[in-house]
């Protein structure tokens, strides 16, 4: 392979690859995973901010919705309506998609969570930007799923906003009631899986991600993946680097509003006639053109 004709993601991959004869990868893995002080360090990951004023969520009550009846409501809300979400909804939210559904009397295992993680190290992070839900000031939390609590980090009535600005689609995230911020600790991983390990990282987040999105739809709520957005604006929201924590995506959540805005419609269409106009008149993506019939 010439590396110079690559792209950045085909010399990722192509770096990742886990390969028969590659011992190292196996060794470091075994001998990372089977350190003890690897195993203590390793045993409840999580941030924790310290000092921060803390808010107890309650345990929810079980979701209503059958999983075959989440999967098939679940649509990405393009548009939400004012309302609020209440405290339980967001204590789901949080618990059936990151948290520790099963405790406490449940299996035993401290670090059984509602999402996979390679070697149950768990690199993804949640913070809630907070517009309207009821019992929370507005403005940045963080989700600490070993305690089930949320920490303070900033009460500001703008946070939301800003957040908003920060995204390539800020008429989304506005009306939203809390938009969740899922982010990865990189370190977590890349201890034990090296190279391999931003594969994982971003798995991760989708599995939690999807979760999110069908316990949203089992509340009867609308949510929406956005991974559309300004990096560096996010983590500074977030008071995060983006080099050993970044932002993988923007979830709003809130009540389903009215419908895609006219003006987004309109955008959409616009889009639509110029790509159309391109298509007819440039190369095909085979180099052909394509107005030739194929
Ligand atoms: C990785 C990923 C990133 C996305 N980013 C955006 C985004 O930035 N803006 C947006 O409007 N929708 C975004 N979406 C939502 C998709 O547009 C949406 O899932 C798609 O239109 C299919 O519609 P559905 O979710 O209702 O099935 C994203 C979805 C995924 C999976």
């Amino acid at each position: 392979m010439d590396p110079s004709s690559s792209t950045l993601a085909e010399l990722y991959h192509e770096n990742s690859k886990q390969r028969r004869y590659d011992r190292g990868f196996g060794w470091r893995v075994a001998a990372v995973g089977n350190s003890p002080a690897f195993q203590r360090l390793t045993r409840r990951p999580g941030k924790r901010y310290g000092g921060a004023r803390e808010i107890a969520l309650p345990r929810p009550e079980p979701l209503d919705a059958r999983l075959h009846e989440a999967i098939a409501a679940r649509r990405s809300a393009r548009r939400f309506s004012e309302e609020s979400l209440t405290l339980p909804e967001v204590a789901s939210l949080l618990l059936m998609s990151a948290g520790l559904p099963d405790e406490p009397g449940g299996s035993g295992r401290t670090t059984f969570r509602a999402a996979p993680s390679a070697g149950g190290l768990h690199p993804t992070e949640i913070y809630l930007v907070v517009r309207a839900v009821d019992g929370l000031a507005p403005g940045v939390y963080h989700y600490r799923a070993n305690d089930h609590v949320l920490e303070t980090l900033l009460l500001d009535p703008a946070a939301s906003r800003r957040l908003a600005d920060a995204s390539s689609y800020p008429e989304k995230l506005e009306s939203a009631a809390v938009t969740l911020v899922l982010t990865a600790v990189f370190g977590r991983t890349v201890l034990k899986y090296g190279e391999r390990a931003y594969r994982f990282v971003v798995l991760e987040i989708g599995h939690v991600a999807q979760n999110v999105l069908l316990v949203a739809a089992a509340l009867g709520c609308g949510a929406i993946p956005i991974g559309g957005f300004v990096d560096d604006e996010v983590h500074a929201i977030l008071d995060v680097d983006g080099v050993d924590e970044a932002s993988f995506y923007l979830l709003p959540v809130g009540r389903v509003g009215p419908g895609d805005p006219p003006e987004w419609r309109e955008g959409q269409d616009a889009v639509a006639a110029v790509m159309a106009r391109l298509w007819a008149a440039g190369p095909g993506p085979s180099g052909e053109d394509a107005a030739t019939p194929g």
